[in-house]
């Protein structure tokens, strides 16, 4: 079986129509199965040339993920904690990257300041963690596995660590990321700090 095969397994190809709302999002506790979504408009060849709303970029990351020719040689896993990833694509309107996770990995509570994303996870097991004033430094705890994705407006505030061992992840972001904010709590206390796309996110406290 190949791995696109694997990861669009027959049965049900039903699409998954766009919402009436290009701005609507799929939160992670309502992921949908890539395998439906299987004629993405939005592709890498066919981008429209201008932002993609959150619906757009989960039909993006849905036809990255089933066309591994595009990120497979990119995958990799770092030693020390550290996260192995790769730019696949950036113009002026949108950047796609492929994300590679051990168990230890953990980006730290985080914002991506104008952006609005997606999140493919083509195999393995991530969990995204929403804040919630009261819950504690894990946040709101939400399992993704391998074959389904999720997506988020600017105003999204999230982090993500990898569960099981050798996860690999497609991200796309609109319009691309340049300043994130990353935060730190302590002693209950949320500090926001500007830091470039460039600089690997990590938990700071
Ligand atoms: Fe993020």
């Amino acid at each position: 079986m190949s791995t696109a095969e694997a990861l669009h397994p027959a049965g049900d190809r039903a699409r998954v129509e766009p919402p009436a709302d290009p701005d609507a999002v799929v939160p992670a506790a309502a992921s949908v199965d890539l395998h439906r979504v299987a004629e993405p408009a939005v592709t890498l060849d066919r981008l429209p040339g201008r932002d993609l709303a959150p619906a757009e970029l989960l039909e993006l990351v849905a036809a990255v993920a089933a066309d591994p020719e595009r990120w497979e040689a990119h995958v990799a896993f770092g030693e020390g904690g550290r996260r192995h990833y790769a730019l696949l694509h950036r113009d002026a309107h949108v950047d796609v990257w492929v994300l590679c996770w051990v168990p230890e990995n953990d980006t730290g509570w985080h914002d991506h300041d104008i952006s609005s994303g997606a999140v493919a996870v083509t195999r393995g097991l991530l969990v995204e963690h929403n804040l919630a004033v009261g819950a504690g430094s894990t946040g709101v705890p939400t399992p993704v596995p391998g074959g389904r994705a999720f997506s988020f407006g600017p105003d999204h505030i999230h982090r993500l660590t990898g569960l099981a061992p050798a996860s690999v992840s497609i991200h796309a972001y609109s319009p691309p990321l340049w300043r994130m904010g990353q935060y730190t709590l302590r002693g209950g206390v949320l500090r926001r700090r500007s830091v470039s796309y460039a600089d690997e996110l990590r938990p700071l406290d």
